[in-house]
């Protein structure tokens, strides 16, 4: 949120820089199942945005003293690749990093039915490929996938989306320079069959009524990923086991 004011993001014609409408998303492609090595995997791309998840589990919980009795517990790691971006601070593991893999951790904690496997652990591991904003939201959506695909109980999947204000306008999955230059960014993760946010964090200030603004765009994005992430389960299910899905 860098919040410059002479940095144009919306077109005379209303649309954005990249030519979409204030409530459209970034094309999303979605793939189960692309690593042999991981007992579940995804591959996500949202606009420029790569993402692949990798998830081993549910395993012993070591070294014992993170170990829960009564549940598992979900260690999450969040990493940008070092060609991952051109610009800003160095990628790998540093504070930023850290903070994202413990609230997309808290995030998966809360959909994945983890009473069910107590002292154990679930590992995910997050690598972000190509970074050009929202990286933590396509992270928890490509875990979500994984997860599933790693056969992992869960109450619902649950959806990484954004939005935000730009030049005091609500606009729906900020891209880059929407994310560098506008004056807010929501990311919310959320459970697209019944709506409830398992994730929310704010950058900048929205009021009220433009809060709302994007939580209809937020569901509204939600819902769409969802229909791609079943797809993505489906095709993958057939592969693995033929017939139908
Ligand atoms: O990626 P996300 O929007 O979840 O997190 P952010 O911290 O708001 O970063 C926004 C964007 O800035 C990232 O997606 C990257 O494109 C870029 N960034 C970067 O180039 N170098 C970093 N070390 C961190 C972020």
């Amino acid at each position: 949120m860098g919040g410059y004011g002479d940095v144009k993001l919306l077109r005379e014609d209303g649309l954005r820089l990249d030519g979409r409408k204030v409530d459209e998303m970034r094309e999303v492609e979605i793939e189960a199942g692309i690593l042999p090595a991981a007992d579940g995997s995804a591959w996500v791309k949202h606009g420029l945005n790569v993402a692949v998840c990798a998830v081993y589990g549910p395993m012993e919980a070591h070294p014992r003293k993170i170990q829960r009795q009564d549940r598992a517990v979900i260690d999450v790691r969040y990493n940008m690749a070092p060609f991952s971006t051109s610009d800003r601070i160095r990628p790998g593991y540093n504070r930023r990093s850290r903070e994202i893999s413990k609230v997309t951790a808290e995030a998966l904690e809360s959909v994945v039915l983890v009473e069910r496997f107590p002292r154990s652990k679930i590992r995910v591991e997050i690598e972000i490929l190509a970074a050009e904003a929202g990286t933590r939201c396509v992270g928890i959506t490509a875990a979500a996938v994984a997860l599933a695909d790693a056969g992992i109980p869960m109450r619902d999947l649950i959806v990484g989306v954004a939005s935000g204000k730009i030049e005091d306008t609500v606009v729906l999955d900020l891209d880059k320079a929407e994310d560098n230059y506008g004056q807010a960014d929501l990311p919310m993760g959320i459970l697209p069959t019944t709506g409830e946010i398992a994730f929310l964090q704010m950058d900048g200030d929205l009021s009220f009524e433009e809060y709302n603004t994007c939580m209809e765009y937020n569901l509204k994005a939600a819902r769409e990923i969802h229909v791609l992430m079943i797809d993505a389960l489906k095709r993958r299910y057939l592969e693995k086991n033929g017939g139908e899905a």
